[in-house]
């Protein structure tokens, strides 16, 4: 596949920097070699002499002397390399990708950091993108100062409607629009709806890009944060041409401050995505790096899928309780599906067309929840649904916050109606 098709001309314009270049030959050189290319600081010159982890589970492990020194230096912008073959001997394991050979791996500071660098490399200004409708917001706000088109996919409870994916992209064709290089996903869990889109649909959706010859960009940081009996087959999984570029995240199963992710996808995209790392922040934090390494070590891949399959049981509780109280308190004024992935809860108040003001009013009431306008496309931002997150609220809290959101509701619904009688 011709990759430089997908890319920017400011992505192929990037050039390697000669310094980071050198890092990554030092790091891999034999002992004998003598480097005195790099501006790395000493070691010794660090205030740090130790540092201990305990971990959940009983176990613990140390950073000292040459580890602690590696996990407090400069490493090569693609990752600290021992993590890198962990993680792409997860990926191998967790998800079997065809084409093995010709991928490769970034670690990124977060999903948002390789999301963000994966659409500046594609995305260019006024370039067209297929974005589902809702959609993460953390999408929007990188491509709208590119004045990016979002060609809008409309979802229902399985996720962007192939159909209508499918006809979007004829009639574009037909009428000699610019052809979108590339589809925003978020397959499992998604943020904000909590749906997961179903093996067939993925397909569906798969076929499609090859059909008309776009990458799809799988967001995908609650992969395994799905509560239904059936692991979600991902879209790398299924990728028999080399056109998905996957994003994972540690933020959502083992820390958010650690702030690591990394993406998988053709060499010649991580290349490119490497080269944007090198001018921007040089390479994810080494400490967070140093310590996942450690993780994958101590547990293996057993005991992180182990750690997993425990967050699974503690979310789904959750979702399971948020869901009772919505329908204990909601009953008859909005509706919802009980999420089958992810963080959030997704409620639709169908007497009400915008709740943005109500949702500010929750503010001062007691209440904070995202109205759904945050998730549309501007400036046509406008929705009658709400998202609410499981995650850390008490069960005594989110009881309180859905009677709170039901007197909310109740409020505005009759406003509207004196509105209406008025007018
Ligand atoms: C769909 C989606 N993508 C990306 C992110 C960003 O995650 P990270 O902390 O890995 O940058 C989030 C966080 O909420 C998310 O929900």
């Amino acid at each position: 596949m011709d990759y430089s098709y997908f890319m920017t001309d400011v992505a192929k314009r990037r050039r390697p920097a000669t310094t980071r270049e050198l890092t990554k030959i030092a790091y891999s050189a034999p002992k004998s070699t003598i480097s005195l290319a790099e501006g790395m600081p000493n070691e010794e010159t660090f205030p740090f002499t130790e540092i201990s982890v305990k971990l959940c589970d009983g176990s613990s492990f140390t950073l000292d002397d040459d580890e602690l020194a590696a996990a407090l230096q400069y490493i090569p912008t693609q990752g600290y390399p021992p993590l890198l073959q962990a993680l792409r001997e997860f990926q191998r394991r967790a998800h079997a990708p065809p084409l093995w050979e010709s991928r490769d791996i970034v670690v990124v500071s977060g999903s948002q950091d390789g999301l963000s660098k994966a659409l500046e490399a594609i995305i260019g200004t006024g370039d067209p993108i297929l974005v589902p409708d809702p959609f993460y917001p953390g999408v929007e706000v990188v491509i709208s100062p590119h004045k990016a088109e979002l060609i809008m996919i409309p979802q229902d409870d399985d996720g962007p409607i192939p159909e209508i994916l499918r006809e979007t992209l004829r009639n574009r064709e037909l009428s000699g629009g610019k052809m979108p290089k590339l589809m925003y996903i978020n397959a499992t869990g998604t943020n904000p709806t909590g749906i997961i889109i179903p093996l067939e649909r993925r397909k569906e959706i798969y076929r499609i890009a090859c059909k008309y010859n776009f990458l799809l960009l799988d967001d995908d940081p609650y992969h395994f944060m799905h509560f239904d009996k059936e692991e979600p087959k991902s879209f790398l999984s299924l990728d028999m041409e080399g056109r998905v570029i996957r994003l994972d995240s540690f933020s959502k199963v083992i820390s958010s401050g650690i702030r690591i992710g990394f993406m998988t996808a053709a060499a010649p995209l991580i290349a490119c995505i490497e080269l944007h790392l090198q001018s921007s922040h040089l390479h994810a934090p080494t400490l967070s790096q140093v310590i996942m390494h450690k993780l994958f070590k101590v547990w293996g891949y057993e005991g992180l899928m182990q750690h997993y399959m425990r967050l699974r049981r503690y979310y789904k509780e959750r979702r399971d309780i948020i869901s009772t109280l919505a329908h204990k308190h909601l009953n008859g004024l909005a509706e919802f599906n009980v999420p089958r992935g992810g963080f959030f809860l997704w409620i639709k108040v169908p007497g009400i067309k915008d709740t943005w003001k109500m949702m500010q009013r929750g503010v001062t009431e007691g209440v904070i929840m995202v109205p759904g306008a945050a998730f549309m496309r501007n400036p046509t931002k406008c929705s009658n649904a709400i998202r609410a997150s499981f995650t850390k609220a008490s069960y005594e809290e989110m009881d309180l916050a859905m009677e709170r959101l039901a007197q909310l509701i109740r409020v505005e619904l009759a406003e509207n109606y004196i509105e209406n009688i008025d007018t």
